[in-house]
């Protein structure tokens, strides 16, 4: 008698604490902000899926975040890592714009992550060529045909928007210096090229959002692994040589049907986190 009770208790208790317990989001920033630009987001998460714990990491904020990525990767890896350690079945990342590059690289260099959906919130996935407010606020004076000139050597790599500068009519400068981008994207090679891309494949799903009205991501499409070709045409994702050559394990990705693009019009750069119409369209599915 006892145990025909006992047993659907348990299997509620059960239910309870795995399938119904939603993985904690952790949150990477952009260029020039800092935790307290999330507020509104981690409200839609825990309004969405009650009871998720929502973490902006608090590092490198606002002026700090110029500082050299790798840098940056590696306080924020030791800050991932200890909130990973704390977590038994993995943990979700979000990451808006710079941070999405910050993103990519972590999961690349950390072995063995148990981070399930990458969403990366317009990022300039595969780098920026122009984008006019922020290029103003850093290269006051200099046109972007000109900035590689400060961005292509060795001490231009010490700020961060020059290690993802990527002028397509300098490729080779820029395969040449870039000492951050070029490497996450394998379009150089190096000694942990395969680690990089083993490591970033332990990801479960890839979650890419942008719009043609963004206006600081240039081109807009980045934000999908989209670029410039050499004439600034745009050479979409599936068309890039590093996805043919899978270079960093995209177009693996891809083929697992782990890929998932999300456009949306009418959202300025600042909005992205803020707009609970991208949040139910592109995001709230993949965090649970
Ligand atoms: C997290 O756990 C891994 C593996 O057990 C360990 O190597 C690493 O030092 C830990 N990191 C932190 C920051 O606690
Ligand atoms: C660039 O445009 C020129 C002239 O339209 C064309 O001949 C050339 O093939 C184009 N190059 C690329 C890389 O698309
Ligand atoms: C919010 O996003 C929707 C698309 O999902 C867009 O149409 C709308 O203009 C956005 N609003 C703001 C204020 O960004």
């Amino acid at each position: 008698m006892k145990s025909s009770v006992v047993h659907p208790l348990l299997f509620l208790l059960l239910s309870y604490f795995t399938s119904e317990a939603y993985k904690p989001v952790i949150i990477v920033h952009g260029l020039f902000d800092g935790p307290k630009q999330f507020k509104a987001l981690t409200g839609f998460i825990q309004k969405a899926h009650p009871g998720t714990e929502v973490t902006a990491l608090n590092l490198f904020n606002d002026l700090l975040s110029l500082r050299p990525l790798w840098t940056q990767v590696k306080s924020f890896r030791s800050a991932l890592e200890s909130r990973l350690n704390r977590t038994k079945d993995g943990a979700h990342l979000l990451c808006f714009s710079q941070g999405g590059l910050i993103c990519r690289a972590l999961l690349s260099v950390i072995p063995n992550h148990n981070i399930h959906s990458f969403i990366a919130l317009s990022s300039p996935l595969a780098g920026q060529y122009g984008g006019t407010d922020y290029l103003k606020k850093i290269f006051p004076k200099t046109l972007k045909r000109d900035v590689y000139k400060l961005c292509y050597w060795t001490f231009g790599q010490g700020m961060s928007i020059c290690q993802y500068w990527n002028d397509p009519h300098h490729r080779d400068k820029y395969l040449k210096y870039s000492n951050f981008l070029a490497m996450i994207n394998g379009e150089k090679e190096h000694k942990d090229t395969d680690v990089w891309r083993k490591n970033f494949l332990r990801i479960k799903k890839l979650v890419l959002i942008g719009g043609p009205d963004d206006g600081v991501i240039t081109p807009w499409q980045s934000s999908h692994f989209g670029f410039y070709n050499s004439n600034e045409t745009v050479v979409e994702m599936r068309n890039q040589q590093f996805y043919g050559s899978d270079a960093f394990g995209l177009k693996t990705l891809d083929a697992r049907g782990d890929v998932s693009v999300c456009e949306q019009s009418g959202v300025k750069h600042v909005q992205w986190h803020n707009n609970h119409s991208v949040f139910t369209s592109c995001i709230q599915d993949w965090l649970v």
